[in-house]
């Protein structure tokens, strides 16, 4: 495993990396079962009252969010509350958050989008972190968030209440130093058939392909490690850390608009050994799975129809893209 160490360096409102899904669940407990059975992913905490469910092995607070979907003629207003937006009747993505090494990144964050047309959405200080909301060009929900604490698990275990107010950049100096955890201790659910270590990537098809690229590379800061030669994919990553947090593709004729996957990186490549008869015993149908010498996955899809792709890689795997059938380099990615 990579150690990483505290840096200090100029902020430049690039996110460190893809650091949590929060999704509609049409049953979030239903949902959370599978992804605590299946994937292994213990909660950490949840707001009963609101149907949140929050999970992480440790990598973070919370590598996925579910959040319970409405029902018709559902009331969103509670009284006091403020939230994002209201909740839809339909399951699918809420926002996907990126985390900023310190406050000083996510400020230069929220000026760049903010300077770019991007208005915010939303901003919320939460105590253990501090966030920014946004729409991307085709509607999909990004958050940047910081975390203000490093003791959370103080304050994020089950049955606390999670305090928040909004919050307003430079109100205060922006802090330079970081909260997170850089070489955190991942738990595991023994007894699931797979062992996330972390929420590690996702595949956005885009409508508008080079629109949606331009955006995330020049708006919200991430960096291309790899464009695939047919033009079809481009792989971006957060800044100072290794792997990557994002895949986009272009739409066509076999990929609809959309979120396409989410990915989870396991503990083990010993995990992707037997991964199909162990998930067939837990009632989960493999869509593919394949053993590449550079990637190993295994994907399968949650009780919503999300794509997982479950899945080890070595540290070279982009590398290797460049002399890949392009095909084949989706199916990995
Ligand atoms: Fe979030």
């Amino acid at each position: 495993m990579v150690q990483l160490k505290e840096k200090t360096y100029q902020a430049t409102g690039s996110p460190r990396r893809l650091v949590h899904a929060n999704m509609y669940a049409s049953d979030f407990e239903r949902s959370f079962d599978f992804y605590n059975q299946v994937l292994g992913i213990e909660e950490t905490f949840r707001i009963a009252e609101d149907k949140v469910v929050f999970m992480s092995n440790g990598n973070t607070h919370h590598d996925l969010a579910l959040v319970q979907v409405a029902k018709p003629g559902e009331g969103e207003e509670s009284a006091g509350r403020v939230r994002p937006r209201q909740r839809p009747l339909q399951s699918g993505l809420n926002h996907f958050a990126f985390e900023m090494y310190n406050e000083a990144e996510l400020v230069a964050a929220f000026h760049r989008l903010d300077g770019a047309g991007v208005g915010p959405l939303s901003l919320e200080d939460r105590i253990v972190t501090r966030s920014v909301y946004f729409h991307d060009p085709e509607g999909h929900g990004i958050e940047f968030t910081v975390d203000m604490l490093r003791n959370w698990r103080d304050y994020r275990k089950p049955g606390v209440t999670v305090d928040h107010k909004p919050y307003v950049p430079e109100e205060e100096p922006p802090k330079t130093e970081t909260f997170i955890n850089l070489n955190p201790e991942i738990r595991r659910v023994d007894s699931a058939p797979l062992h996330a270590k972390r929420a590690a990537h996702a595949t956005v098809v885009a409508q508008d392909f080079p629109k949606l690229r331009k955006f995330y590379i020049e708006v919200a800061g991430l960096r291309e490690l790899f464009m695939a030669p047919t033009g079809e994919f481009s792989v971006l990553q957060g800044k100072d850390y290794p792997g990557y947090s994002m895949v986009l593709t272009s739409a066509s004729a076999h990929r609809q608009p959309g979120v396409h996957q989410i990915a989870f990186e396991l503990v083990s490549p010993k995990d992707i050994e037997g991964a199909g008869e162990r998930l067939q015993a837990k009632g989960v149908q493999v869509e593919y799975k394949i053993e590449h010498p550079k990637k190993q996955v295994v994907c399968f899809r949650d009780p919503d129809g999300v794509l997982v792709q479950a899945y080890c890689e070595a540290p070279d795997f982009v590398e290797g893209l460049q002399e890949m059938d392009p095909a084949l380099a989706l199916l990995l990615l």
